[in-house]
């Protein structure tokens, strides 16, 4: 990317994901060390063309909408490249012809899951390996929460190859859509596992508890509301500098109904279950990075 205090971004896959971080950099909450001049998104239906440009009305005349046939016309018109197609289309995207050649000097983002950096670069590289000098990639792992400006996204990347300057706009981007944080990639797949997928296993607790609510008579509606804003409030205790097992045990008072509810978890091996759920997915995500 040259030096720039403004930036066209390209989203190459403007789905769910895509659509939350373009919306994000196109309204940002703060200022940032770039300003976005323009967003170019692509996706791969008419209609999906639609949606997005429907959905990001408010910012039209900053926005354009290509299909997928006009990613190269959008890369080439970029300076910060994000990909956001499924893991899949990866290949057809990267072979388009003169897509390696526009990318040479940009930023290049992935959030693709389970694609490692160097998987990226190699895509992006192709068959000329000679060189990967003007490469800058970042690999990202931002979760549905982006839409709603809550997203921890998980960022690695060769910090020897990324310019300060790069490094500030991949963090800048996922600001806008939550909180941005970089880790080394030797750790990433661990922690992109949980920033995954801790969201969907403690959904499941909420299922539960909601369940038991109902069965005890409680409107489902209301029960979730309680259910939900406790939880959230209780686990905002954690960043404000309780930790989660002393917190546990204040609140499992001698006698009491936490405790008896603990304790049948405990029986039910809920703790270690957790465990190795977590687990078998890095595992598979292990995998998928290889693969
Ligand atoms: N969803 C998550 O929670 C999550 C979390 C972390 C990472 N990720 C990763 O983020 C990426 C996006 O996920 P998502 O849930 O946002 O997927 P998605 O909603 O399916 O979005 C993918 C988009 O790519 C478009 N597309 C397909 N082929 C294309 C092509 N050749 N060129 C340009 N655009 C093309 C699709 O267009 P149409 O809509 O027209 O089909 C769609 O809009 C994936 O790689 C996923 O692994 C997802």
């Amino acid at each position: 990317m040259t030096r720039m205090s403004s930036a066209t971004i390209a989203v190459i896959g403007c789905g769910t994901l895509g659509t939350s971080i373009a919306r994000g950099i196109l309204d940002p909450t703060d200022k940032g060390c770039i300003t976005v001049e323009r967003v170019i998104t692509t996706v791969a239906t008419e209609s999906s063309k639609q949606r997005v440009e429907e959905t990001l009305s408010r910012h039209s005349s900053r926005l354009i909408v290509l299909l997928k046939r006009d990613n190269l016309r959008a890369i080439e018109d970029a300076d910060v490249v994000l990909f956001a197609v499924k893991p899949v289309k990866r290949n057809d995207v990267f072979s388009t012809p003169g897509v390696r050649e526009a990318l040479r000097g940009k930023l290049i983002i992935s959030i693709m899951a389970g694609i490692s950096t160097q998987e990226i670069i190699r895509l992006a590289l192709g068959n000329d390996n000679t060189s990967n000098g003007p490469l800058e990639v970042v690999r990202a792992m931002p979760n549905m929460a982006a839409k709603i400006r809550e997203a921890q996204t998980l960022c690695t990347a060769d910090m020897d190859k990324l310019s300060n300057e790069n490094f500030q706009v991949a963090t800048w981007i996922f600001n806008q859509v939550g909180q941005a944080q970089f880790v080394a990639e030797s750790s990433f797949d661990i922690s992109a596992v949980l920033v995954g997928c801790a969201g969907s296993l403690l959904l499941l607790a909420i299922d539960g508890l909601l369940d038991a609510a109902v069965a005890e008579g409680v409107k489902r509606s209301e029960a979730q509301e309680m259910t939900v804003n406790s939880a959230i409030g209780m686990l905002k205790l954690v960043p404000a500098g309780e930790h989660p097992g002393v917190l546990r045990e204040k609140i499992a008072s001698p006698g009491g109904c936490s405790i008896r509810a603990l304790l049948e978890l405990e029986k039910r091996g809920v703790r270690s279950a957790y465990t190795a759920a977590i687990m078998a997915a890095a595992e598979r995500s292990k995998q998928m990075s290889k693969s």
